[in-house]
Formats: structure tokens, sequence, C-alpha cells
């Protein structure tokens, strides 16, 4: 079967000389959720980065075997949908439901279809009532709901969470499991909540300094390399 991302041997240095990815083999095979585990700066955030394209190192990546490069973004982009750690960033638009239905206006949808593809995909995060809001007075809690639904109204393969639970309350982070697990898509879930992991993941692996240092079921990676308060 051929994975639906394949990343082989990536390495990564910031401008700053920082080695960020010291070598990382990864691969994501459909329906597979893999949680994404290790030390502040072991190099989570900078590997998913790579997955979109938005960091370029050394190394091979392809996603829905199709070869990270200029030309192959915009297909990468459409099938592999993610949410940033900082999501704040990735909401610009006046109103939340502009906001939503951006991304799918971008695929070549009719603004119609785009309306509809962010309502639903605002009702599946809970988000509804705020699509007439400004996305910047949002708490951060919220925001990070309306940058998810922005990722769903794109129907990607594969979803890439990066800390989605960060600010939601626990109500909102179990709506967000139930959510999660009614998807069909591949999942990356690079988080510090091993409940939300353990909820969701059919796998794990363990970042330390740049390299994936350990993987398993989340039970054996967790219990190996103590990671649970
Ligand atoms: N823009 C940048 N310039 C220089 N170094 C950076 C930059 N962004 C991240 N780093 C460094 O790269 C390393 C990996 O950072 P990264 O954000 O990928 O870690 P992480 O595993 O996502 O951490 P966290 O759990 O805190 O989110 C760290 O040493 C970090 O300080
Ligand atoms: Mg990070």
């Amino acid at each position: 079967m051929t994975p639906l991302i394949d990343a082989r041997k990536v390495r990564y240095r910031y401008a700053d000389g920082t080695l960020a990815l010291d070598g990382v083999d990864f691969q994501l095979f459909e329906r597979e959720t893999v949680a994404l585990l290790g030390p502040n700066g072991s190099g989570k955030t900078t590997f998913v980065l790579h997955l979109t394209g938005l960091l370029h190192g050394e190394g091979i990546i392809r996603v829905c075997d199709l070869a990270m490069s200029k030309k192959n973004l915009p297909k990468i982009r459409a099938r592999i949908g993610m949410v940033f750690q900082d999501s704040e960033e990735q909401l610009f638009l006046p109103t939340v439901l502009e906001d939503v239905a951006f991304g799918p206006r971008n695929l070549g949808l009719s603004p119609e279809e785009a309306t509809r593809r962010a309502k639903l995909a605002l009702e599946q995060t809970g988000m509804e009532e705020a699509a007439a809001r400004a996305p910047y007075h949002l708490s951060a809690g919220e925001k990070r709901r309306v940058a998810l639904a922005g990722v769903l109204a794109m129907s990607p393969e594969i979803l890439v969470l990066d800390e989605p639970t960060t600010f939601l309350d626990p109500p909102a982070e179990r709506d967000l499991v139930r959510l999660l697990r009614e998807l069909p898509q591949a999942k990356i879930l690079v988080t510090h909540d091993i409940p939300f992991a353990r909820a969701l993941a059919t796998r794990a692996v363990f970042f330390e300094k740049g390299k994936i240092a350990g993987h398993g079921s989340i039970d054996d990676v967790v219990r190996r390399f103590q990671w649970e308060i």
C-alpha cells in the first residue's frame, strides 16, 4: 500500500543555525491517526510545516503520491489540511464565514457551494453562531475551532492538527474527539494532551532533538518515554 505521506531523511536547519530536524523518516497510511509526541522544541511543528511545503529542507517528501515541488504545491495543499499551532495566523478575512469559505473558493468552487461548505464546517465545529463575527475578536478556543472549520470546508484527504486542544474547554475538547472520530480522513495529531491522543490515535511517534526516537502504541510510547504528568 502506498503511504499517503512518505517522508525520508528530512533534515532542516533554521536561518539562525538551529538544527530542528535531523533525519526524520515518517509514513502515514490511510485511516491512520498518528500522534506526534515529544518535548518542546523537538521538531514536531517544523516537521509538519514541511508536509504542506511551508518549510523546505533536505530529504524527500511525497504526499498522496505527489513529490513535494513548487509545481505540485497547489495539489498537495488541496489534499492535506492543516490547523497551525498558532491558528491566529490562519484567520484574516472580515467575517468568520468568509474566512472559512476562503479555502473552498480557492479550490475553484462557486460562491454558493463554498458558502454551503463553510456553513456545514462551522456547524461541525460548533461555531455556526459566530458566522458573521470578526475572526480577530474571537477567543483563543473559538479561533481554533474556526481554523479547523476552514480546513474541514476543503474536504482534504489528510488532516494535520498541531496542538488542536490548546485553549479548548473540556466540552469543546470532547466534541472535537467525537468529530475527529467520525471523520474518515487519515490524521496527524501533534499534541501534548495524552488523554486526547489516547482517545484517537492508532499509534504514536516520539520526537526528540529533531529525530524520531521511538514509535509504537500510545501506551508503549508513553511508558517508554515517561510521557505523562
Ligand atoms: N523560526 C525559527 N528560527 C529559529 N529556530 C526555530 C524557529 N522555529 C523553531 N525553531 C527551533 O527549532 C526547534 C524545533 O522547534 P519546533 O517548533 O519544531 O518544536 P516543537 O516540537 O513543535 O515544540 P513545541 O512542543 O514547543 O510546539 C527548536 O529548537 C526551536 O527553538
Ligand atoms: Mg510545536
